[in-house]
């Protein structure tokens, strides 16, 4: 009889925990059952960033799109690690222990990988977004999805040098420029700096940098910096780099302060194809920007959360989304 009700129990154990399973196939399954609910944490590095609110938004929606269809309904919790290493950790660790099912994880910090290991240990299925940690090897349940900043330099070098005079207005041989930067320990603030310069003196063109700070990726600190860098440097500042557009939305602000002309003497480009920017792109009070695709990246990351969900092994642990030159000549296609 003990013999007869421990199999019982051992075969109510596999059935409850096939039972389990189940929330791991196809998102949109249906069936007659009370829809599941599988708990999702997601970590933004900073909300008050014009980029990563796209980003966010996007993540929301694909979440809201499935729930709409009625079958596994995913809760989703945003938290806003506000730029500070020690709040983001609290964050992801009460994730942790609350048990959520699945994490995004957008890094404050990626110098150290610190809270990387505490995501590998934990077990759950997450997704870091955004920033590139170096030379990370992503365990079994975990991967990337971001871009390979290096192209977004190298387009907007080549925004730069596709104009009549290479960036060299004033016809001195030299391009002068000043660099605002994005947060410097993020790998796309140290490739678009390195690689949007490279690709000019690869291509035989004699630059001098005037000027490199960082903005930080905001805009009021870019109008700040542009500021004081026009004030010291007048007309010989040609070409404003911006490591993204939220900066270079606060440059143009400065250059319209200054007296100066995009397009007739200065230029100015940035990166992401921020509505505002394709829309000055497109009237010409900006050179050109690169498509930073937050829709994309937004998509791929949900995707590949449902199959780390579904236990399904992902085999391009780093996965790029491409990134997309934009100038008066395809400027409209992102103007949505
Ligand atoms: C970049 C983006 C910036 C900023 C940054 C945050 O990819 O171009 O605007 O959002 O990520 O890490």
């Amino acid at each position: 009889m003990k013999k007869l009700l421990s199999v019982l129990l051992a075969v109510l154990m596999v059935l409850a925990l096939a039972g389990c399973g189940q929330k791991e196939e196809t998102p949109a399954g249906g069936g007659e059952a009370a829809p599941e609910t599988v708990k999702i944490g997601v970590a933004i590095y900073q909300f008050d960033d014009n980029f990563m609110t796209l980003y966010r938004q996007n993540i929301q929606k694909y979440f809201d799109d499935l729930n709409a269809q009625g079958g596994t309904q995913y809760e989703v919790t945003i938290v806003d690690g506000k730029n500070d290493v020690a709040e983001q950790t609290e964050q992801v660790n009460t994730f942790i222990s609350q048990g959520v099912d699945a994490m995004i994880v957008n890094l404050v910090q990626t110098s150290s990988p610190a809270l990387a290991q505490a995501v590998e240990d934990s077990g759950i299925p997450t997704v870091f977004i955004n920033r590139e940690i170096a030379d990370y090897n992503y365990g079994p349940k975990t991967c990337y999805v971001g871009a390979d900043a290096r192209d977004s330099g190298t387009y907007q070098g080549q925004i730069i040098f596709d104009q009549e005079n290479h960036g060299d207005l004033n016809g001195d041989g030299v391009v002068k420029y000043i660099m605002i930067m994005g947060d410097p320990e993020n790998s796309d603030a140290q490739n678009r700096t390195e690689y949007s310069i490279k690709y000019l003196t690869d291509n035989g063109v004699n630059v001098e940098c005037l000027y490199q700070e960082t903005g930080m990726w905001d805009q009021a600190k870019g109008q700040e910096l542009v500021a004081t860098a026009l004030n010291a440097y007048g007309d010989d500042i040609e070409v404003v780099f911006c490591n993204n557009d939220g900066m270079a939305l606060g440059a143009a602000q400065a250059i319209n302060a200054a007296g100066r002309t995009v397009g007739k003497d200065i230029y100015l480009v940035g990166v992401d194809a921020l509505v505002e920017c394709c829309e000055m792109v497109k009237a010409g009070t900006m050179t050109g920007t690169v498509l930073n695709d937050d829709q994309g990246q937004a998509t791929a990351a949900c995707e590949s959360v449902l199959k780390l969900l579904a236990g399904e092994e992902i085999t391009n642990k780093v996965n790029y989304v491409p990134y997309v030159m934009v100038t008066p000549a395809n400027a409209d296609q992102y103007i949505k």
